[in-house]
């Protein structure tokens, strides 16, 4: 089988390299030439563990090309259309711009029989717009990969969701995850309006998830209780279950915030504002850590200045990712207050540095903590979880943390003479 994938992004560059990995003869479609040489030359334009290796092992084997001219895709048996659908400038919604552009584009070289597969996260109803607007077969297969585990979740998904038309589109899509079907990963067949839907309502539901642990933990730190016994207590009831129970500054990234108030934008175009307006209280109560982060930060520093150290910057531990990193909003509130900010991650320091040339960004952490009055750990790499507690202690000028993220151990910070505050502690 002939596959394009057009769009190579996050989601676009794994896809065409796990799909390569399965046999297929792939072409990565991108107008960014930066991106195509990057991937030309055997390597992911974003740090993904295993995606490299992937990426090289496909080009190498002569299935996996990279192109900016969609003449060389003409007469695909299957399109994939995996471009970004931000969200709009002046507004909630998704902005579709580049997938109407792209499937414009691509409308002159569809063979008879090409299958066009909608990837992108988009509000519901718009693959049906699609195949009208091309006159051509549309199905859509949304993914639930999580950054810094694309690879993995793209090569054994949970699930594999196939929005057809009928049962030609979804013989083909069968056959082009021949090997997952084989590997036993369960198919749900639905329609194209399901299909769309799910991905946004998983990741509103996954934010739910989040902003109500986060309000849990407001209510421990306000009352003493236990957030960590909390959080054992209520996984432990297998109908909610232990995953994704971890509270802290909340979620950032490419998706879940922008998929939550998405999800609000076109329920309201359906009329069913009303209830959606549960998913707008998610939103506020996630942005709401970040200001009180900020404020509990600026409340452990001297009056009107102070030098923080601060560990963390993209929006989550393995991945250098700063799109909406919560991290990044703390620390640009704690520079505009006039505090000295010095911050280091793993991983996402060159992001920072670019995105943010305001802030001092150092490569390793004990330059980060020299003589500052405040660590604050804002992104939980498992580094930072590591950390010698009277190591730190004798390079800064203050022994004050605050843990956003819950990756310390208390009992070994304050064991070695630290002021310890974390999220969802009281003082
Ligand atoms: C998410 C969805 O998980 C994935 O299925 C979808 O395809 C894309 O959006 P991703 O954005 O990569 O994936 O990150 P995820 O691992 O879901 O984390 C999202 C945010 O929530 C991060 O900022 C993370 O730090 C935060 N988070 C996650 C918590 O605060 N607590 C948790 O328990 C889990």
């Amino acid at each position: 089988m002939l596959i394009s994938v057009l769009g190579t992004g996050y989601l676009g560059a794994t896809h065409a390299a796990c799909l390569a990995a399965a046999g297929h003869e792939v072409v990565g479609v991108d107008r960014d030439p930066g991106r195509l040489e990057v991937l030309r030359g055997g390597r992911a334009p974003f740090h993904e563990a295993g995606l490299d290796e992937l990426i090289a092992e496909g080009v190498a084997a002569g299935r996996l090309r990279f192109t900016d001219d969609l003449a060389d895709v003409a007469g695909a048996d299957v399109h994939f259309l995996c471009v970004g659908t931000p969200q709009v400038g002046d507004g909630d919604g998704a902005d579709l711009s580049a997938l109407w552009s792209v499937a414009d584009a691509l409308a002159p070289y569809l063979g008879e029989h090409s299958l066009v597969v909608g990837k992108s996260t988009v509000p519901v109803g718009t693959g049906a717009r699609l195949r009208d607007r091309l006159g051509a077969r549309v199905a859509w297969n949304p993914e639930f990969l999580r950054e810094g585990r694309a690879v993995r979740d793209t090569l054994r998904p949970d699930r594999l969701v196939l929005g057809v038309d009928d049962d030609d589109d979804h013989r083909t899509l069968l056959l082009v995850y021949a090997d997952l079907v084989a590997a036993g990963v369960p198919v749900i067949r639905t329609d194209l309006a399901t299909a769309e839907l799910a991905k946004v309502s998983a990741n509103a539901m996954l934010a739910t998830r989040i902003s109500t642990v986060n309000l849990l933990a407001e209510v421990c730190e306000a009352s003493g209780a236990d957030v960590g016994d909390l959080t054992t207590i209520l996984g432990a009831d297998p109908r909610i279950g232990r995953d994704f129970l971890a509270p802290g500054l909340g979620y950032g990234g490419g998706c879940l915030p922008k998929d939550t108030r998405a999800f609000v934008a076109r329920a309201r175009e359906l009329g069913v504002g009303e209830s959606a307006a549960l998913f707008d209280a998610v939103d506020r109560v996630n942005l709401h850590q970040r200001s009180r982060t900020a404020e509990l930060a600026r409340s452990l520093l001297p009056a009107g200045g102070g030098t923080v150290a601060i560990l963390g910057g993209a929006f989550k531990a393995e991945s250098d990712d700063i799109r909406d990193s919560p991290a990044l909003d703390v620390a640009g509130r704690l520079h505009r207050s006039g505090a000295t900010v010095r911050l280091h991650d793993p991983f996402a320091g060159a992001n920072v540095r670019r995105a943010c040339p305001e802030l001092t960004v150092v490569d390793d952490v004990a330059t980060t903590c020299r003589g500052a009055d405040l660590v604050l750990v804002l992104t939980e790499w498992p580094q930072f979880a590591a950390l010698d507690p009277y190591e730190v202690g004798e390079l800064v000028c203050r022994r004050t943390v605050l843990d956003a993220r819950l990756v310390l151990d208390p009992e070994k910070w304050v064991g070695a003479g630290w002021d310890f505050r974390a999220l969802g502690r009281s003082a």
